[in-house]
């Protein structure tokens, strides 16, 4: 029997698990599949709350106190398990490519300044300057730099690494077949490894939570939006900054690989890429950097964002199910808001504290 009990093994479960470890409190992770299988893996590894989160409100305050924990979240990481998790804070650009773009561009820069973050409005050879491979029909731009990216796939097998080597007992493989209740409280799950009982269960599977609820008859609205991207070599195309345009993104990451992306497409469970999405990230991206049209071509893949009705996670306790949490429905942005997840949600498990946790309860669609 263990304190908690995490079900589901993308970058919220390894979080939660990590930060539980680090404070003293026995954990069990779960995963049906591989670790960071699914959405995790798939992702860009953008950390771009600036840029990501269109009005200032608790969506953004979250992604900005989260990307201020990533230096620090990063360095332990790597302090712990002697690897590299390719954390770049080096800057990104919001590019305007014609008037109407710019208007817009410019509303939100001025709010961004008004709300007193680190961000600079750009025009012409300005931009140029700070990204030279950008095209020359960029008329504006915010530049933001301090937001970056991180290899999220080193950044999991990190938090593998460090989840197994402060004790957290890893199941991955283990497909859980039921949520296990005794006497109105949920006390762990029955899974295909025999029953896992723990103090407190916390639900963290990514755009399969609501399914995962369901085995109690509760709905949460938790759906998967696929995400299709694409890699590119950066030989030849030196980019510095991260760039995103209203039809897609280019991340220069620093294994030498140009990600862009991405599509927002409805397939249900499925996350095959289609040539319609390669063809939308490629006609979406290349207008920005004129040298991807000679870029090589390196892989394709697809992945399933856990979106839910109001695209805010769900974080905290299910209403009527004692010893039941949910850390889910990330949206865009689970590799960003994974260090403050995991921080506010150990705080609710370790001390009770919910204040962090309000604009986020999934009671707000559950109360009814
Ligand atoms: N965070 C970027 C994406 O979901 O495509």
């Amino acid at each position: 029997m263990s304190d908690c009990l995490v079900v589901g093994g993308g970058i919220i479960g390894l979080s939660l698990a990590y930060e539980l470890s680090r404070r003293g409190i026995s954990v069990a992770l779960v995963e049906q599949g591989e670790w960071g299988g699914q959405a995790s893996s798939a992702a860009a590894g953008m950390l771009a709350p600036l840029k990501e989160f269109t009005a200032p409100g608790p969506m953004l305050d979250m992604g900005m106190e989260s990307l201020a924990l990533y230096p620090g979240w990063a360095h332990d990481l790597e302090e712990c398990t002697s690897g590299d998790v390719q954390l770049s804070l080096e800057g990104l650009l919001t590019v305007a490519l014609n008037d109407q773009e710019q208007e817009l561009l410019e509303a939100k820069y001025q709010w961004q300044k008004e709300s007193g973050h680190s961000v600079h409005w750009l025009v012409g050879k300005e931009i140029a300057e700070v990204e030279p491979m950008l095209t020359d029909k960029a008329q504006a731009a915010i530049y933001s730099p301090d937001e970056g990216h991180i290899n999220n796939r080193l950044l999991l097998r990190a938090l593998v690494t460090a989840c197994r080597l402060q004790g957290v007992k890893l199941l991955s493989g283990c497909v859980v077949s039921g949520i296990a209740v005794k006497a109105g409280k949920v006390v762990g799950v029955d899974s295909s490894m025999g029953p896992l009982r723990a103090g407190h269960t916390v639900i963290t599977s990514g755009a399969w939570a609501g399914i995962m609820l369901e085995m109690l008859g509760v709905s949460v609205p938790v759906r998967p939006v696929r995400g299709q991207i694409a890699a590119v070599s950066s030989v030849g195309i030196p980019l510095r900054t991260v760039i995103f345009g209203t039809t897609g993104y280019i991340t220069p990451k620093k294994d030498g690989k140009i990600v862009i992306g991405a599509t927002e497409d409805e397939s249900g469970f499925q996350r095959e890429v289609t040539l319609a999405g390669l063809a939308s990230i490629l006609n979406g991206v290349m207008p920005y950097v004129p040298a991807l049209h000679a870029a090589t071509f390196l892989e394709a893949w697809g992945g399933l964002r856990p979106a839910t009705a109001d695209r805010k996670p769900l974080l905290g306790p299910i209403p009527g199910w004692a010893g039941l949490s949910i850390a889910g429905g990330h949206f865009r942005n689970g590799i960003l808001l994974s260090p403050i997840t995991a921080k506010w949600m150990a705080d609710y498990l370790e001390q009770g504290k919910t204040e962090q946790l309000t604009p986020f309860m999934p009671s707000r669609f559950l109360d009814n």
